[in-house]
């Protein structure tokens, strides 16, 4: 089977954490900003555990300046994504790195992003959706103004409000203003839980912040109580296993809760992240799941389905995709 021409829909990925090295690398170099210790030898991202995987990523990012610059990030990315199969795709974008949560500036950037997705639309055949992301470690008061840019900026383009970062800073009710100010005007909701935070996190963020899906969710399978929430409130769960393997939320492939997860009739999807801080593609995430769970066609299909449904764009843009 060939997995790199199955067509795919990814619904978890950070659009900077989807920059390639060498993208970043060249900004670095026409801004003069030296950022070369955030490099290996082989000249990928370097980073040794979660947290500085945060730091490198906020370097990277401090590269990144103007609309101009999220305009070529955005068509690198979807030329990259879509050479891997994927037709629909849900980027997590901060307004904390587009103009610092200035409404004005942020609006500026989007339509540069979006111009670009656009065009790649029309060239590609690859859909691309933003969800506007509070960066939970900058803490609560930092995610009002992503909240508000996101309620600002709810429609086409921007399908949804999420929150990312540092999963052990606060409590997921510490941030409820800023998804209760979200969903007040009508923006979905995912939040990212259970990469580093158990079953405990998982649940809060549930009872908190009232979420349609939970990025990674995979601490939930050791609560079978919380799987059975999970199921009766049908939260789709968006599962980045690649991800988890490197940066060690989990011991490796062969114990990936994303099997037992499924078994247990939750609803599983596969997404990247960060592809090149994780060296992974879509490719490579369906390599290693047929690899290591002997994941088939059926299950790549049954992957897609519930993804697709899962997506927080309209059912015109749905209809359009499948
Ligand atoms: N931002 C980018 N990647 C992330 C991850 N895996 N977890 C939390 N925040 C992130
Ligand atoms: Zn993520």
């Amino acid at each position: 089977m060939s997995f790199q021409t199955l067509p795919k829909v990814e619904l978890h990925t950070h659009l900077e954490g989807c920059a390639p090295p060498a993208f970043i690398r060249g900004l670095a170099a026409e801004k003069k900003i030296d950022i070369s210790g955030i490099f290996a030898d082989d000249g990928g991202y370097a980073f040794r555990d979660f947290d500085h995987f945060l730091q490198v990523y906020e370097a990277a990012c401090t590269t990144l300046q103007s609309p101009e610059d999220f305009r070529r990030l955005t068509m690198a990315v979807l030329e990259e994504t879509a050479a891997h199969g994927v037709v629909y795709m849900e980027t997590f974008v901060s307004p904390d790195f587009c103009g610092g949560g200035d409404l004005a500036a942020w609006k500026d950037y989007l339509a540069a992003m979006e111009d670009a997705a656009q065009e790649a639309e029309d060239k590609l055949g690859i859909t691309l959706k933003g969800i506007v992301t509070g960066i939970r470690h900058f803490g609560p008061e930092a995610c009002k103004p992503a909240a508000k840019c996101a309620a600002e900026t709810f429609g086409d383009f921007i399908t949804g409000y999420g929150m990312a970062g540092g999963e052990m800073v606060g409590r997921p009710a510490d941030y409820a203003y800023s998804f209760d100010m979200a969903r007040e005007a009508g923006i979905p909701l995912t939040c990212h839980a259970g990469e580093w935070g158990g079953a405990t996190m998982v649940a809060e963020t549930i009872r908190d912040l009232k979420v349609a899906r939970i990025g990674h969710g995979i601490g939930a399978v050791d609560d079978p109580a919380l799987i059975d929430e999970i199921l009766e409130k049908d939260i789709v769960l968006e599962v980045c296993p690649g991800s988890n393997v490197v940066l060690k939320a989990v011991n490796g492939w062969n114990s990936h809760p994303i099997a037992k997860l499924r078994d247990a009739g939750v609803k599983v999807t596969v997404s990247t992240d960060d592809p090149p801080f994780f060296h992974t593609t879509m490719t490579a995430e369906y390599a290693m799941l047929h690899q290591t769970f002997g994941w088939e066609e059926e299950e790549f299909a049954m992957l897609n389905k519930t993804a697709l449904a899962a997506a927080f764009c309209d059912d015109a843009t749905k209809a359009r995709v499948a």
